[in-house]
């Protein structure tokens, strides 16, 4: 089976992989995922998607069943079960099973969730040529509502609404502002400026999903002597740039050449951003290698 779901237990075909009526992400987005990759048959950075996990599951108060280390045998077990050498896993954990908002009046079993499937968001051009961003009219939301440290499922309706807004622009991303117009992220990546040799990014306090490729960014840059910064910028700061890129597990690593069709820098993918791309490559073998197939699931 090349594209597999686990879910509670039992491995299916995605085709014929079902969840409850009732679940509790379907019904009130009450669930948290993470997107990982896997390249050559390693799982790139496990470990802090699932310590992301799991302090999403301790701020939403989930009585989460599996231990993580558990989880962690899991995922890298259903992934040497599908036959795929690079691809993308879903992993989905639920408040559990059961109508109505009130978490005590229902089943609070999570249900967990374990998909294997391949996901190309840019087409292979992009990567060389850049994307088109616009700036969107959708705000992300305050923390002090939901934290967006949380990988919340709900979370992402506005992310969508945003991507729309991206998609009728003809743009490839939507650029998402805080309530005090500061830059905050786009709707599924982090976003980096670059200016005289500085590279830039949001600060996490700006209301960002705190990237794991963000970090991996981060790292790349400083390890080839540029100087990082996590602060606070705001629409001026994308128009001074010289360059400017996105990270995120599903587009990886991506130039950014144009905000709201305005040329950053030269319009074209710069040197240090190809500098962190390429490294970023390199860097995506130090994964966890699949475990043996498993035949202790079910
Ligand atoms: C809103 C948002 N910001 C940023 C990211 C990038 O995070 P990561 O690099 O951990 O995939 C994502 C990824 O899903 C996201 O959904």
């Amino acid at each position: 089976m090349p594209k597999l779901v686990w879910i509670n237990g039992s491995v299916m075909p995605l085709e014929s992989a079902v969840v409850s009526a009732a679940d509790h992400a379907l019904l009130y987005g009450d669930g948290l995922f993470e997107g990982i990759r896997f390249y050559n048959r390693k799982v790139f950075k496990l470990d802090e998607h699932l310590h992301r996990l799991y302090r999403g599951i301790a701020f939403l108060g989930f009585k989460m069943h599996i231990p993580f280390e558990e989880l962690r045998n899991l995922v890298l077990s259903v992934c040497a079960q599908a036959d795929l050498d690079n691809g993308y896993i879903r992993l989905n954990v639920t408040r559990g099973t059961g109508l109505g908002l009130n978490p005590d009046a229902i089943d609070q079993t999570p249900n967990v969730m374990i998909m294997i499937n391949t996901l190309a968001l840019y087409s292979q051009e992009s990567y060389e040529t850049g994307l088109h961003v616009v700036t969107s009219s959708f705000r992300v939301i305050p923390a002090d509502s939901l934290d967006p440290r949380i990988k919340c499922i709900g979370r992402y309706a506005s992310n969508i609404l945003a991507k729309q807004e991206a998609n009728r622009r003809g743009a490839g991303e939507a650029l998402m502002l805080n309530h005090q117009g500061q830059l905050a992220e786009c709707t599924g990546d982090n976003i980096f400026l670059i200016e005289k040799g500085i590279v830039r990014t949001p600060h996490p306090s700006c209301g960002i999903l705190q990237g794991i490729t963000r970090d991996v960014a981060i790292q790349m840059a400083r390890e080839a002597g540029y100087t990082v910064e996590e602060t606070i910028l705001t629409p001026y700061d994308v128009l001074s740039a010289d360059e400017a890129f996105l990270t995120g597990t599903a587009a990886e690593v991506i130039p950014m050449v144009s905000i709201d069709a305005t040329p950053i820098g030269n319009g074209k993918p710069g040197p240090i951003t190809n500098e962190v791309i390429r490294r970023f490559r390199l860097h995506t073998e130090t994964g966890t290698p699949f475990g043996a197939p498993a035949t202790t699931l079910v």
